[in-house]
C-alpha cells in the first residue's frame, strides 16, 4: 500500500517486521542517487543519506535546517561496517558493539581520512551504530554501504516516532519515507566516547542506562553545562532541542495546576496516575521509565496537534532509570 501527495513525500507503508523487497530496494536506489529516505530504527524515524557522499549529507542539514557543526550519526550493518569508518576502533568499543549492537548505543570513534567532513559537523570522530529494527537492518543490507542519519524532523523539533510525524515535520524535503508503523523505544541512542581504553563517557543519555553500560567499564557522565564533557566532546548537544510548540513545564504533582493556571488550553503529562489539575488534554503514561519513553514524544506531538499553548508534565522520578527522560524534558522546555 502506498500513500502520496502533491505537496508531501512520497510514503510507502512496509510491514514493520518484515518489508517488502521492492519497497527497500527503491529506497535503497534513491540513496545511491543521493536521495533522503526516512525510515523507521528502533529508537525515532531517521533521515538517511549516503554515508560516503559530502552532497548528499549537505541535503540532510538543508532538510533539517540543522547548522552544518552539528556530527550526524552513522548507521551501519555491523562492526565490520563501523571499521570502514572509523580509524580506531578500540577493545572497548568492540565489547561494547558486540553487547548492544544491533540496538540503540552510538559509539563516537576516530574518523578514517576518507569519512566526509559534513558527517562528523567538520570533526575528527564519528559516531556509529547498527540499528536492530528490521527496516533499517534490511535498508541497510540492500544499500551495502553507511547510512547517515539524524532524526527526521526539522532542527530542534520533537522527535519522530511514527511516519506521520515526519510528514509533518518535514514534508516535501525528504524524498521518500518507509512508513514501518511505530517506533519502540521511542527515545534516541545512548552516545559513547571511549577515553583512554577502558572509561565510557557517555555524552547523550538514551534508553541504554549507565547501568547497562557499567559491567564494562568506568562510566563519566556529567550532567550538561558549558565545561561538561558533553558539551566539549558532542557540539549537536543544543541546550533546546526536542521542543514541542507548546510551552513546556515540568512540575511536581502538587504544583502542576499553578503551571497552567495562564494556559489557554492546556495539556499535561502524568507519570502513572493522573490527577485532576484542570488541564484540557490530560494523558497518563506509564510510571515506569522504558514505558514513559516510548510514549513521550508521540504524546508531544499529540498534544501539539490538539492545539495546546501549555503542557505540563510531571516531573519524573530523580533516579538514573530516568535518567534520558529528565534530559530530554529539560531540553525541551528551555
Ligand atoms: O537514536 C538515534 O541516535 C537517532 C536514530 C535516527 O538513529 N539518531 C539521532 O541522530 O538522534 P541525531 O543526528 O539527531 O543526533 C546526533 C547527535 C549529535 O547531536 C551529537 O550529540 C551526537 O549524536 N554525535 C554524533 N556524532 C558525534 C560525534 N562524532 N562526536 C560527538 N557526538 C556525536
Ligand atoms: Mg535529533
Amino acid at each position: 500500500m502506498q500513500t502520496s501527495s502533491a505537496k508531501g513525500p512520497r510514503v510507502i507503508v512496509v510491514d514493520g517486521a518484515h518489508p517488502d523487497t521492492r519497497a527497500i530496494e527503491e529506497a535503497a536506489s534513491l540513496l545511491r542517487a543521493g536521495g533522503l529516505v526516512a525510515f523507521p530504527t528502533e529508537t525515532v524515524y531517521g533521515l538517511g543519506a549516503r554515508a560516503l557522499d559530502g552532497a548528499a549529507i549537505r541535503r540532510i542539514f538543508e532538510a533539517k535546517g540543522r547548522p552544518a557543526a552539528h556530527p550526524v550519526i552513522a548507521h551501519v550493518e555491523g562492526e565490520s561496517q563501523a571499521l570502514l569508518l572509523a580509524a580506531e576502533w578500540s577493545a572497548l568499543a568492540s565489547k561494547l558493539a558486540r553487547a548492544f549492537w544491533p540496538g540503540p548505543l552510538t559509539i563516537v570513534a576516530p574518523k578514517k581520512s576518507h569519512v566526509p567532513s559534513e558527517l562528523t559537523g567538520g570533526g575528527d570522530t564519528v559516531g556509529i551504530r547498527a540499528p536492530s529494527h528490521p527496516v533499517a537492518r534490511a535498508l541497510l543490507t540492500a544499500f551495502g554501504e553507511p547510512i547517515a542519519a539524524p532524526s527526521a524532523n526539522r532542527f530542534q523539533e520533537v522527535s519522530p516516532t511514527r511516519a506521520a510525524h515526519v510528514v509533518k515535520s518535514l514534508g516535501a524535503r525528504v524524498d521518500l519515507v518507509l512508513d514501518g508503523g511505530c517506533t519502540d523505544r521511542g527515545i534516541e541512542s545512548t552516545v559513547v566516547a571511549i577515553e583512554e581504553e577502558t572509561r565510557i563517557v557517555v555524552l547523550r543519555p538514551g534508553s541504554i542506562t549507565l547501568e547497562d553500560l557499567r559491567a564494562f567499564g568506568d562510566v563519566v557522565f556529567e550532567a550538561r553545562n558549558a565545561e561538561s564533557h558533553a558539551t566539549r566532546m558532542s557540539p549537536g548537544l543544543d541546550a533546546k532541542h526536542y521542543a514541542p510548540r507548546a510551552r513546556l513545564v515540568v512540575s511536581s504533582r502538587h504544583d502542576m495546576s499553578l503551571a497552567i493556571r495562564d494556559a489557554s488550553h492546556a495539556g499535561a503529562i502524568f507519570v502513572g496516575k493522573k490527577a485532576e489539575i484542570g488541564a484540557r488534554e490530560v494523558r497518563a503514561l506509564p510510571a515506569d521509565a522504558t514505558g514513559f519513553a516510548a510514549a513521550l514524544f508521540a504524546t508531544l506531538h499529540d498534544l501539539d496537534d490538539a492545539g495546546c499553548d501549555v503542557v505540563v508534565v510531571e516531573a519524573p522520578p530523580d533516579t538514573e532509570a530516568w535518567l534520558a527522560v529528565r534530559d530530554r524534558l529539560a531540553r525541551a522546555k528551555s
